[in-house]
């Protein structure tokens, strides 16, 4: 890979779940970067997820939308990686005010930041979710597709990359952004499907499928995405978006299915629940732009959860700690209902 040679650079919303497997990828394949993470903690911010590595990296507790927080996490850093963000979907649909903060203001302090202290590089990571559904079409979601996002989480996102664009041709910011599909992975928060059906059947209670559990996502495992962001900050075109998934569809059905079959537990705990209001059914992307830059997936959907199955189970304190959590309790006795 030919190196932009960073030597330091600012992770934000490193303690949270696709931001600390960065961390601890960028450790290993880049051992002499200076690395500082600026994380506000919120719920879904969790310094054991950085465990192990603390003494390698400068952690900062902060808010990527207090430009007093930015520029003492900034000042020195050559590339910028915005991880930062209110991430679930289900909580936008309860509150999108944390979501607008973060994931536009904050988006939006980052970038007059790095204008400001000449940041060489600004990676924004975004979603597939920001090109809307494509229930009832074959296509597959390219990067110059409009977006046309549906739920708020997805709108607050469409808005920062929107933004991290204009910084781009208004000020020659250099700018990439990268389109993640759905990760799985260690130190998921179990608000999500994949952890929270594993850490559910462990302990036999319910797997809570919208619907009729038909709506497919693209799974990707967190460390192929990481490679993928890895590349882009040091090869993507200047200005320019990546889509990076997995082309391996799968239904909320099939993943309850493999995830009971690994665990030896039995159909009967899947539970069908009302739906997600305004759900997507479908998010599938192209990711040829990624490929010629050079990107492949090492995981699989299936060898991946194997994996990430034997990490819940080997890592039961942590997320029993997670769920243990008044935060935790209270989304999830709210938020799901019998379907009608
Ligand atoms: N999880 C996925 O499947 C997925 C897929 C594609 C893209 N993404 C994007 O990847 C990024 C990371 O997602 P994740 O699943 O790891 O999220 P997460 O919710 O697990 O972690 C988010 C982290 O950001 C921190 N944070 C939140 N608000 C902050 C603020 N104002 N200032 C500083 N830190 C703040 C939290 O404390 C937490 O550590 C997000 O931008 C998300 O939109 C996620």
């Amino acid at each position: 890979m030919a190196d932009r040679l960073f030597t330091k650079v600012l992770v934000t919303g490193g303690a949270g779940f696709i931001g600390a497997n960065f961390v601890h990828y960028a450790l290993r394949v880049h051992p002499a970067w200076e690395l500082v993470v600026l994380d506000k903690l919120t719920y879904a911010g969790n310094l054991a997820n950085l465990a192990g590595v603390m003494d390698r990296i400068r952690f900062v507790k902060g808010d990527i939308a207090s430009a007093a927080d930015v520029a003492g996490a900034m000042a020195g850093c050559d590339a910028v990686v915005n991880f930062a963000a209110e991430s679930h979907v289900d909580r936008s649909l309860v509150d999108s005010h944390p979501f607008l903060r973060t994931n536009v203001e904050g988006t939006l302090v980052l970038l007059t930041a790095a204008r400001e202290l000449g940041v060489r590089r600004f990676l924004q990571i975004s979603t597939d979710e920001i090109y809307g559904d494509l229930a009832g079409h074959d296509g597959r979601s390219r990067e110059d597709d409009a977006a046309r996002p549906r739920s708020p989480y997805a709108a607050t996102k469409a808005a920062a990359e929107h933004l991290a664009f204009a910084f781009h041709t208004s000020y020659g910011l250099d700018v990439v952004v990268t389109r993640g599909s759905n990760n799985f992975g260690p130190y998921q928060y179990p608000e999500k499907i994949i952890p929270l059906f594993i850490t559910n059947a462990i302990d036999g209670k319910p797997l809570p499928l919208y619907n009729d559990g038909s709506a497919v996502r693209d799974y990707m495992h967190v460390e192929d995405h990481c490679a993928g962001i890895d590349l882009v900050l040091h090869e993507g075109r200047t200005g320019t978006a990546y889509n990076l998934g997995a082309g391996a569809e799968t239904s909320g059905v099939a993943v309850a299915e493999a995830i009971l079959k690994a665990l030896g537990r039995g159909r009967e705990l899947i539970t069908f629940v009302a739906d997600r209001p305004g759900h997507d059914y479908r998010y599938a992307m192209d990711v040829t732009r990624a490929e010629a830059l050079g990107w492949r997936r090492r995981h699989n959907f299936a060898d991946g959860l194997a994996a990430t199955v034997r990490w819940y189970r080997d890592n039961e304190p942590w997320w029993r700690q997670v769920k243990q959590k008044l935060e935790y309790v209270r989304h999830e006795q709210s938020w799901y209902k019998p379907r009608p």
